[in-house]
């Protein structure tokens, strides 16, 4: 008996009296079920996307068994489906097997094997479908955090981002660190139709030329020395997804003019190859300095500036939108533990947040957050506890960002302060690790850098980790 009394089961076979008896059966057995006497009847029932399984003739008049479960396939991908055969038509069978059927049956076949197979069917389906559920979860909750705000700038930007995402041509997002780029990158790729392939995403600031050359067209074996094998690139594990190009202003020349060809052209070559080959990719570039500035002073190439420059959107500075801040917190407080705990800021508190204002945008405001909820014992974080939490704060820079850069870019207003920049960074790692007890992966997540930045830094200030 099936577990299930409720799973459809659509039955297509030009045999009117097998269809109805084996119809019956299956009722019988719990199954509800769809019939149809041929392929094109069965591709117009309304109820076709309920099905849990099928079970489909090879060969009947019209479209043909085969060609049913091809279609089938191509609205329902995951839809299992049973082939029934002739005797002798193994040939057929295996034909079907390889082009995805479940399982294939010899008629006239027995009720009760047909009974046990189609439950296996139903449950693969069931874990398929729960499969494809969490992964759109997952997608939705770690690839595509939501961009929250209820203000202006936010609405505008969302916006935008709905009218182009479905555009093929290139987008240049542009911002200050911390506002927002790499999260407006991931929409665009998540909300459009390219969001089944893949999101891929590089950083020109970590890479050197070379290296960076070769991991965006990749190369054939014995390109260089060390190429013993081949390798994809970028571009070719991202075809019909999105190649997200982080801190494209950093990008070397010579890569720059790689780009640009395979931007105009849709094909590029890899190392070492003689053959181009072609690639749908959608190009997304970011940069937090001004790209126009960097073409003027001969740094970056004009004809790739006009190029990315076609849909420009650009992330704005918290400060513009402090309105949002509130909500911003509650984001905050809903993605961490003590979020979930109950943990909450008082509305003074989030006054002394939205006074601030934000050179390092979102993300030191969710640092500032972070820290707050780990230094705080109560359940509700004061006034007091956030502005000396403010007075301290510098933002820091992403995780994977050059150590070069890291302590606060010279375009950013710096708050007063007396002491030297290296001084509050050292106390306020220093701060950082007491927190944490020690513990220096934590503490680089706390404060939004690199485990080896800040190795690098601790060493440098002679602090201890555990
Ligand atoms: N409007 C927003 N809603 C929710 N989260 C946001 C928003 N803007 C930024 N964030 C969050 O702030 C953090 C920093 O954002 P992101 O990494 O996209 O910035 P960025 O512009 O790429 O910075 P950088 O130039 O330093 O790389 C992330 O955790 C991101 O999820
Ligand atoms: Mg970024």
């Amino acid at each position: 008996m099936n577990d299930n009394p409720i799973s459809t089961i659509l039955f297509v076979d030009d045999d009117d009296v097998f269809r109805r008896t084996a119809g019956r059966a299956l009722q019988r057995r719990g199954f509800s079920v769809l019939d149809a006497s041929c392929g094109e009847e069965a591709l117009n029932l309304m109820a076709l996307p309920e099905c849990s399984a099928a079970v489909v003739d090879m060969r009947m008049p019209g479209m043909d068994g085969l060609e049913l479960l091809n279609q089938l396939h191509q609205r329902l991908p995951s839809l299992p489906v049973i082939m029934l055969t002739g005797h002798g038509d193994i040939t057929t069978a295996i034909e079907a097997m390889k082009r995805g059927a479940f399982h294939y049956m010899t008629k006239p076949c027995d009720i009760q094997e047909l009974e046990i197979y189609l439950n296996k069917a139903v449950e693969q389906n069931e874990i398929q479908k729960e499969n494809i559920h969490l992964r759109n979860a997952m997608r939705r909750t770690q690839d595509h955090p939501g961009i929250v705000g209820g203000s202006r700038a936010i609405q505008q930007l969302l916006d935008t981002i709905g009218r182009v995402k479905d555009a093929d041509s290139p987008a240049l997002i542009l911002g200050e660190s911390g506002a927002g780029k790499e999260l407006v990158a991931r929409a665009l790729h998540f909300q459009s139709q390219r969001r089944e392939h893949p999101f891929i995403d590089i950083n020109c600031a970590t890479l050197k030329p070379e290296l960076l050359e070769n991991e965006l067209f990749g190369h054939v074996s014995g390109a260089f020395t060390g190429a013993v094998s081949q390798k994809e690139g970028l571009f070719g594990v991202a075809d019909k997804g999105s190649l997200f190009i982080d801190e494209i202003a950093d990008m070397d020349p010579n890569v720059q003019a790689s780009l640009l060809r395979v931007i105009e052209t849709g094909e590029y070559r890899p190392l070492g190859s003689t053959k181009v080959r072609s690639t749908q990719t959608r190009v997304i570039a970011a940069a937090n300095r001004d790209l126009g500035a960097e073409v003027a002073k001969g740094r970056f190439r004009e004809d790739l500036y006009y190029r990315l420059n076609v849909i420009t959107i650009v992330t704005p500075p918290l400060r513009d939108h402090a309105e949002d801040i509130p909500l911003l917190v509650e984001e905050y407080l809903k993605r961490s533990p003590a979020g979930r705990r109950g943990v909450r800021f008082s509305p003074e508190a989030i006054g002394a947040l939205e006074a601030y204002h934000w050179p390092g945008n979102v993300r030191e405001l969710f640092n500032i957050c972070e820290r707050a909820v780990l230094l705080n014992n109560d359940p509700v974080i004061s006034a007091e506890a956030v502005r000396s939490l403010l007075s301290m704060s510098f933002p820091l820079r992403a995780p994977g960002a050059p150590a070069h850069e890291t302590a606060g870019a010279p375009a950013r207003p710096a708050p007063a302060r007396l002491r030297s920049l290296e001084d509050v960074e050292k106390e306020h790692i220093e701060n950082t690790l007491r927190m944490v007890e020690r513990n220096v992966s934590r503490a680089s997540d706390v404060l939004g850098i690199d485990r080896r930045t800040l190795q690098r830094k601790m060493k440098r200030y002679g602090l201890r980790g555990e």
